[in-house]
């Protein structure tokens, strides 16, 4: 018996640029599904990510007796959904909630949950359900709801039986905004005033948009409160390019000497874009332009331009803002003259996989001079990397830095499994053909990329 299966050939590309606009923001996705069904009316969502994480959230929803209409469903265009809030009002769900590979889906959606009186279960696939909930059943256990996880070492699948519940005052023990959402949702359900400490500020799309649906949340310093019983009013969101899914860009030109790219309607929320903070430093030539400001985030265009990169170290307050960066910075790090060391980042084992092992190992499957650290990695650069068979875990963001890794490198790279992108970037491989080829000579032609089935032979 032999079974087909997918990959994704990269070959060393000879020219890389030019414009383009990302995909819609997946986190700010997530949250427009979320917070307009507890609105207190219809809300349009332009420019939503069409993504299966993102869509996890939309079943989740409708799951809860929300309507969702899809409006435009070109899944490479534009892309609009119309939310009809019910001011918090869900109906029990029949079934298991699927949060799919969906981390944000989950721990979001547990915060809601935590206050409605009815029991629900909500339950992932094989990685979600590895992942630690932990960190979200106890505060939310705090704030008085019973949450029974009945995976191993208290993951998923989880079932919540919702309650009245009462304000916390908890210190987060890790910089997270999934759990810091959590808690927040769920204190807008609780009686008074709920309040988290971050020990390192993590993205504040869930505050941002809180504030533009008319919730007051204050934040001081450290800690963020929200008074419970406040009634969030319906609006319409435009969600911004992703700068995660940016990053891989960002990152081919940075490295490739010569380049010109300009990334168009991208989200520049400060607590997201240390990505060109981290560029910048390590010697490319970054512009930003802040043009508007949608729901409250800012939104621009970036240019950057390809120079030779410099190792650099990576630790500290800055980490949570590129923690979904760092496989591709790795990248970046491999690329570069001298030593580049991430440090601080150990979230990156309980992420899709294990990301720093993902990315240790196949660098150096790559001839990349790699050491793996409890919390990062030390990455000697510069050395040239050759094409290699590259597992990506069913990881979107190992499958995509390592599409970029194999456009530095000698011979053919080989993503397997590369349809996990789609989690968070349906149309990657479009807009790499498109950027690999200057002049628009036709995105069908295969260029450098190359989509093909091998077959595998099964031992079973
Ligand atoms: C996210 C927060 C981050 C990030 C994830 C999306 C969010 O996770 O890695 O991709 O939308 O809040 P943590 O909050 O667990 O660090």
């Amino acid at each position: 018996m032999s079974r087909k299966t997918d990959v994704l050939r990269i070959k060393k590309a000879k020219s890389f640029g030019g414009e383009i606009s990302v995909p819609g923001d997946k986190s700010i996705s997530h949250r427009a599904v979320m917070l307009a069904a507890i609105s207190n009316g219809p809300c349009r969502v332009d420019g939503f990510l069409p993504s299966n994480d993102c869509l996890s959230t939309v079943g989740a929803i409708r799951a809860l007796g929300i309507q969702v209409d899809i409006l435009d469903e070109d899944k490479y265009g534009p892309y609009r959904l119309m939310v009809h809030g019910r001011g918090g009002k869900f109906t029990p769900p029949k079934e298991d909630i699927d949060c799919g590979i969906s981390g944000t889906t989950m721990r979001l959606l547990s915060g809601i949950l935590a206050g409605q009186k009815f029991i629900s279960a909500l339950v992932g696939d094989e990685s979600l359900s590895q992942r630690p909930m932990q960190r979200i059943i106890e505060p939310l256990k705090l704030m008085g709801c019973e949450i029974i996880a009945s995976g191993k070492n208290n993951s998923a699948p989880l079932t919540i039986h919702g309650a009245d519940l009462e304000s916390v005052r908890y210190e987060l023990p890790i910089a997270s905004a999934q759990v810091k959402s959590a808690i927040i949702l769920a204190g807008l359900f609780a009686k008074g005033k709920t309040t988290v400490v971050e020990p390192l500020q993590t993205r504040d799309h869930t505050e941002k948009m809180l504030d533009f649906f008319q919730v007051k949340t204050i934040r001081t310093n450290d800690e963020i409160s929200i008074d419970g019983g406040q009634v969030l009013e319906s609006r319409d969101i435009i969600v911004p390019g992703d700068i995660s899914s940016a990053a891989f860009w960002f990152v081919s030109a940075a490295a490739f000497s010569g380049s010109k790219l300009t990334v168009k309607n991208v989200g520049l929320n400060p607590s997201r874009n240390g990505i060109l903070k981290i560029l910048t430093r390590m010697g490319a030539n970054v512009s930003e332009s802040i043009d508007t400001s949608g729901n409250g985030e800012e939104i621009g265009n970036v240019s950057i331009e390809g120079v030779g990169l410099k190792g650099i170290e990576i630790d500290g307050d800055i980490v949570p803002n590129i923690i979904d960066e760092i496989p591709i910075i790795a990248v970046a790090g491999a690329l570069a003259e001298g030593k580049t060391v991430i440090k601080d980042a150990a979230e990156l084992r309980v992420k899709e996989s294990d990301r720093i092992s993902a990315v240790a190992g196949n660098l150096r499957a790559m001839g990349a001079d790699v050491k793996e650290t409890d919390d990062g990695m030390v990455i000697n650069g510069g050395k040239p990397l050759v094409g290699a068979n590259i597992d990506s875990y069913g990881d979107h963001r190992i499958a995509m830095a390592f599409s970029v890794a194999g456009l530095f490198a000698e011979g053919e790279t080989v993503i397997n499994n590369p349809e996990c992108i789609a989690v968070s970037y349906p149309n990657f491989e479009v807009h790499l053909k498109e950027l690999l080829s200057p002049n628009k000579r036709g995105l069908d032609e295969p260029i450098t990329v190359i989509r093909s089935l091998s077959v595998e032979d099964d031992k079973n």
